[in-house]
């Protein structure tokens, strides 16, 4: 049980995850996080990764000894302010592999097949003038992972069996059947498709620039489902405008809810709301992960997802 008033949840969380906190417990709501820190002895704060979670919030209220993110990941938290007070951290990984990695595979797809623009070929009734435009096959071609965590490792699993070549680049090689770079540049240069699934750190900031872009190729594609702030967005649509690489698949960007607008007009890109984990079974699935968190705090257990800061 997590006693009542012991847990402020920050910001809003969409309709179905609300309710499933609601069925486990009452927090105390603090909906806007740059609203006045509201009085009170909390232990822990729960929240979502699209929220920052100010840390002038934690300060204020010096009784706070965890913070559950509801997402796998956590870079909307003042981390090193956090791990100097030691403050508990856990996030939600695992649940979300399947979403994030079954909305990777439909980009790709979409990508390469032009399916919005073939969609409003039909509706447009362009068809009865002439065919729809060629597009590119995806089997036989190399796929290039930045990034080899859980979803990179879930993403390489279902691409298999599509007969591409899979490569991967990150900090480490690990005991996986496929290319190993550890430079990215090499990755970008291998493979026709680079997916982009690490997560948002200091190492990985802006580490798709021009030089990435250029070694990616007027034939190559970048689909990111990890974070905005992994790609340089200025070099990424200088790529796109002048055809530097062939398109771009992107879930995340650097200013959301409000992509840069200069995206917006581009005919080689593919761009969703950042719907990675957005099904209703994830979302509930990392709502009660997240409170198994804060009930395992609670009761002085390890947690089940904590996250080593
Ligand atoms: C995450 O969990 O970090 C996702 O991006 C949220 O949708």
């Amino acid at each position: 049980m997590i006693p009542v008033n012991s847990v402020l949840q920050v910001g809003h969380f969409p309709e179905i995850m609300q309710a499933e906190i609601d069925r486990r417990f009452t927090p105390v709501h603090h909906l806007d996080p740059k609203a006045p820190t509201p009085a009170g002895d909390f232990q822990a704060i729960l929240i979502r990764s699209n929220t920052q979670l100010p840390q002038i919030l934690v300060e204020q209220i010096p009784s706070i000894r965890m913070v559950a993110t509801c997402g796998v990941g956590y870079d909307n938290l003042p981390l090193a302010f956090l791990r100097e007070k030691n403050i508990k951290v856990s996030n939600t990984p695992g649940v979300l592999n399947d979403a994030v990695c079954e909305l990777a595979i439909g980009m790709m797809l979409a990508l390469l097949r032009q399916l919005p623009a073939a969609q409003e070929y039909v509706k447009s009734t362009a068809w009865s003038k002439a065919p729809f435009r060629l597009t590119t096959t995806l089997a036989g071609k190399c796929v290039g992972i930045a990034g080899m965590g859980r979803i990179g490792q879930d993403l390489a699993k279902r691409l298999e069996p599509f007969q591409v070549r899979i490569a991967y680049s990150g900090p480490n090689q690990k005991s996986l059947p496929y290319d190993y770079h550890p430079d990215l540049q090499e990755l970008a240069k291998v493979c026709d498709l680079l997916f982009l699934a690490c997560p948002a750190t200091p190492d990985t900031n802006k580490m798709i620039n021009a030089k990435v872009l250029e070694a990616l190729g007027p034939s190559g594609y970048l689909i990111n489902i990890a974070r905005g702030s992994v790609v340089d967005e200025s070099a990424l649509l200088y790529a796109l405008q002048h055809k530097k690489i062939a398109g771009a698949a992107l879930d995340v960007f650097e200013n959301e809810p409000n992509p840069n607008a200069a995206f917006l007009s581009l005919d080689n890109v593919l761009l969703t709301p950042h719907i990675g984990s957005a099904t209703s079974e994830t979302r509930i699935a990392m709502t009660n992960l997240a409170i198994d968190n804060l009930e395992a705090f609670f009761k002085n257990q390890t947690l089940p997802s904590e996250v080593n800061n």
